[in-house]
């Protein structure tokens, strides 16, 4: 008897991900290059799941069932080619390899060009929930060849995360259009995370709120309409304790970030196809700058001085600090939506947008109940723009906007910075402004290089000899 799918990639993801699936009533196989994991795997095996663990990449293919159904988990780049070199070779026509790592989507599109002339399917596949959420019910981002997707549509289902009984699934469109998906949704976590941290710095060196404190407030937050993965997972954090010391962990952490490139390919890719997402840009840089730790202390002490006064009223700001970061929040999601917006368009995916914020409400890193509203908002119109043009989450922006402003004022006067808070803001304002003064860019480029205009009240392309006055 054969098995129905095959795992290649057995590291911590690819295990947790394949004991799902067995899981869920599907025999499955596992192969990596490294024999020890293959053995463990089994050894790990619960009872009444399908698992068998292959030590030879003949072996593996010859257990399975046909059309073969192969997910690849191992990191994005060479190793997914080296691994489509060894494999291809073995597979026959009409198999499926599904791709669920943080592969580039320009990546994606190439294997499947490469894969379809020898008569076989390649997909690339969104996986969010970290570790976690891969063995208990991830939130799942396929795209690609939609019969195909048909092969896998029960299975993912199954595995994935469910909200009110729906599965955390569905499909995101044609080509790379999965890994694309799953691309700005790691962009609009890291403005998130980013915006999270500067909250975190308000009430730190702002508020002057000990770990418990912060604690008590992460918790109060997250209990309330920010409830989210991040909010929750952040709120944890501010109550483990280290074992190496008697301090806090987070207080022994090292402040530079890392960073494996899908944050700047979302900003990448924005700035490629003409889209504005400045709070996901700004997490990117952020996370840069913040490894100039030595330049950092360096300039600490050049620059010393900033006196950072007492909020006047603590909980009044820090309610103001957390309707800045919802609102920033929700900024950032309009930033990226509208970054699918566009590339649906560019690159012919079809991306259901409707379907992106549904999937995202359970099992992802960004889950939070905020993509209620945008599901709601979608419902309304699929067609939508920008999350921002929404009535009703209109009337959510015009609650909060006070806090915001009030929060990025404060930040500004008091020497703390927050890149994100004032991008989103800065993105918010210039986004609602009917005129921006970008008719003296347009006029500076027009005098220097003769770079033409347009005029607000007739059609077509203008040039003006403009004259030099010398007084
Ligand atoms: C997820 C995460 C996951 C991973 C990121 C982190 O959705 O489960 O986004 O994909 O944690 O790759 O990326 P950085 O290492 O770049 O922060």
């Amino acid at each position: 008897e054969r098995y129905h799918y095959g795992m290649i990639g057995l590291g911590v993801m690819g295990r947790n991900l394949l004991y799902n699936i067995a899981e869920n009533g599907f025999s499955i196989a596992g192969f990596d290059l490294d024999e020890e994991k293959v053995k463990e795997l089994e050894e790990g095996t619960a009872s009444g799941m399908k698992v068998k663990g292959a030590l030879t990449l003949e072996d593996f293919v010859e257990t399975l069932e046909t059309p073969r159904k192969i997910i690849l988990m191992v990191p994005a780049g060479k190793p997914v080619d080296a691994v489509l070199d060894n494999i291809t070779p073995l597979l026959s026509k009409g198999d499926i390899v599904i791709d669920a790592g943080n592969s580039y989507f320009m990546d994606t599109n190439r294997r499947i060009a490469d894969l379809s002339s020898k008569d076989l399917h390649f997909m690339g596949i969104g996986v969010s929930g970290g570790e976690k959420g891969a063995r208990t019910g991830p939130s799942i981002m396929p795209g690609g060849d939609v019969e195909a997707f048909h092969l896998l549509k029960p299975m993912l289902e199954a595995i994935s995360a469910k909200v009110n009984n729906e599965p955390c699934t569905a499909y995101m469109g044609k080509g790379s259009a999965g890994n694309y998906v799953k691309m700005v949704h790691n962009g609009i976590e890291y403005a998130i995370m980013q915006l999270i941290s500067e909250a975190y710095d308000l009430l730190k060196r702002g508020a002057k709120l000990n770990n418990d404190q912060l604690y008590e407030v992460f918790k109060e937050w997250n209990n309330g309409e920010m409830n989210s993965f991040l909010i929750e997972i952040t709120r944890d954090i501010f109550q483990q304790k280290d074992s190496l010391t008697d301090n806090y962990l987070v207080d022994q952490i090292l402040d530079k970030a890392g960073a494996k490139g899908t944050g700047k390919w979302t900003s990448e890719q924005a700035m490629e196809i003409g889209v504005s997402i400045p709070t996901i840009d700004t997490a990117v840089t952020s996370r840069i700058l913040s490894a100039y730790k030595e330049e950092r202390v360096q300039a600490s002490r050049l620059y010393t001085g900033k006196e950072i006064t007492d909020p006047e009223d603590i909980s009044l700001f820090i309610n103001e600090v957390g309707d800045a970061l919802f609102l920033a929040t929700l900024i950032s999601y309009a930033q990226g939506l509208s970054l699918l917006v566009k590339a649906s368009e560019e690159y012919g995916f079809g991306i259901p947008l409707k379907d992106v914020v549904k999937i995202w409400r359970g099992g992802c890193i960004i889950r939070s109940v905020l993509l209620e509203k945008f599901y709601a908002a979608y419902t309304r119109d699929p067609n939508l723009s920008n999350i921002l043009l929404d009535p009703e989450i209109s009337e959510l922006v015009k609650l909060k906007i006070k806090g915001l402003r009030k929060t990025a004022g404060y930040a500004v006067a008091n020497g703390i910075s927050s890149l994100g808070i004032q991008t989103a803001l800065g993105y918010f304002d210039a986004y609602s402004t009917e005129s921006l003064p970008v008719n003296l860019i347009q006029a500076q480029r027009d005098y220097f290089g003769a770079h033409t205009y347009q005029r607000i009240d007739r059609e077509g392309v203008f040039h003006t000899s403009w004259q030099s006055v010398n007084n």
